[in-house]
């Protein structure tokens, strides 16, 4: 093993280099948001949502409190509730699968594909057939995550959705700014999910995240279910909903990083290409499809001997993190769902084996050099 002997200090993700870039315009849209003082969906959450959705290629954003309630708001939307079977992977953020147990509904578990972790279209359509020949459950929608920013396999997801009359919720809470066969991530699906929490890669300075879809109909429900329910004002109440409001000075920030995210997705591809050209062969690096692009939420690789590597990597002053080191079908919280170690083989072997190493778009070569080499040195 060959030793590192240089110490540095590296950032997991420098949010830091990137607020020095945009500071004048973050300031100069916060001081606005204090001077009208409308600090709960101001005029800049309005602004917000109509660049999104036209980033995006949909016609309608709603932007809410967190990932979780944009993923929370459609299932409402849709009316999910105990006896329902909404499928999803078990290889993800507990969200994903937590709003739909929230509802009282039944997340039911698909396997992932061993190259981009993102659900297995061939084992979801064989997981449908199945529930749907049990009659226990009534499947009801389907939740593909694009994992670390990938979008998944929405072509076939769909055709599936279309044979079984299923819907389709986007969890691009990672890929917000990716792309699949010419179209944005976040205009898959019925409905999609995106998150702004601060790491991600269109992160704001706090919670939030947005809903987008095309229909009239699912866009009036959003933006009543955001706001408790309501009708023709606030203390009218046409249904259930919660308080996923947004907030202002978070849009406000969100609109000056819109100034510069072409750019940062670029030189995030620049980082992710740059890491897999000058790691292939010692660690497993990711594969993103030909059809489509990643934002790389995390760049993340696989080794047998990680928590030795792992260990290196810290005493080199080099940050790592595993997402997801336990499947979300061996979780405590799940364990009432009965499934067993083995049932999802792909990604528990997954869960074992991956991690990720800083990615941001301002990495500089001679970080990502030295990271290169503490691994390539240790992997021998
Ligand atoms: C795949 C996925 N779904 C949903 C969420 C929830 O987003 P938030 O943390 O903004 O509630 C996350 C956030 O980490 C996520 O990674």
């Amino acid at each position: 093993m060959e030793q590192v002997t240089k110490q540095r200090s590296i950032p997991f993700i420098d949010l830091h280099a990137q607020q020095s870039r945009i500071r004048p315009s973050v300031e100069e849209r916060i001081k606005k948001v204090l001077d009208h003082g409308k600090y709960i969906m101001g005029p800049e959450v309005k602004e917000l949502e109509q660049r999104l959705a036209e980033f995006v290629g949909v016609k309608h954003c709603v932007t809410c409190a967190s990932g979780t309630d944009a993923l929370l708001m459609p299932l409402m939307a849709y009316e999910i509730g105990p006896g329902d079977a909404v499928f999803t992977t078990p290889f993800t953020f507990i969200s994903t699968a937590e709003v739909i147990t929230l509802l009282g509904a039944t997340p039911v578990f698909v396997d992932i594909d061993r190259q981009t972790y993102n659900i297995d279209a061939a084992k979801l359509r064989d997981a449908v057939k199945k529930v749907t020949a049990q009659e226990r459950l009534n499947p009801k929608g389907i939740i593909p995550v694009d994992l670390f920013g990938q979008p998944a396999d929405y072509e076939e997801i769909e055709h599936i959705a279309a044979d079984f009359d299923l819907f389709v919720i986007e969890d691009a809470a990672q890929a917000f700014g990716a792309i699949y066969k010419n179209k944005h991530a976040c205009s898959f699906g019925d409905v999609a999910s995106t998150s702004f929490f601060p790491a991600k890669p269109f992160g704001c300075y706090g919670d939030g995240g947005a809903v987008f879809c095309d229909d009239d109909q699912m866009d009036e429900r959003l933006r009543s279910i955001r706001v408790h329910g309501q009708g023709s004002d606030k203390y009218d109440n046409i249904r259930i909903g919660i308080n996923g409001r947004f907030d202002t000075i978070q849009a406000a920030v969100l609109l000056a990083k819109l100034e510069i995210f072409e750019d940062e997705i670029q030189l995030r591809d620049q980082v992710a290409k740059r890491y897999s050209e000058k790691l292939a062969g010692s660690v497993v690096t990711p594969m993103v499809k030909a059809d489509r692009t990643s934002v790389w939420a995390q760049y993340s690789l696989l080794t047998e001997n990680r928590d030795k590597l792992l260990e290196a990597l810290k005493s080199s002053g080099i940050p790592t993190a595993i997402y997801y080191p336990k499947p979300l079908h061996l979780q405590e919280a799940y364990r009432s769902l009965g499934y067993r170690r083995g049932d999802f083989p792909v990604s528990e072997k997954i869960a074992d084996q991956i991690f990720s190493i800083p990615m941001h778009p301002y990495l500089s070569e001679e970080d990502q050099d030295y990271i290169v080499e503490a691994i390539k040195g240790f992997m021998g």
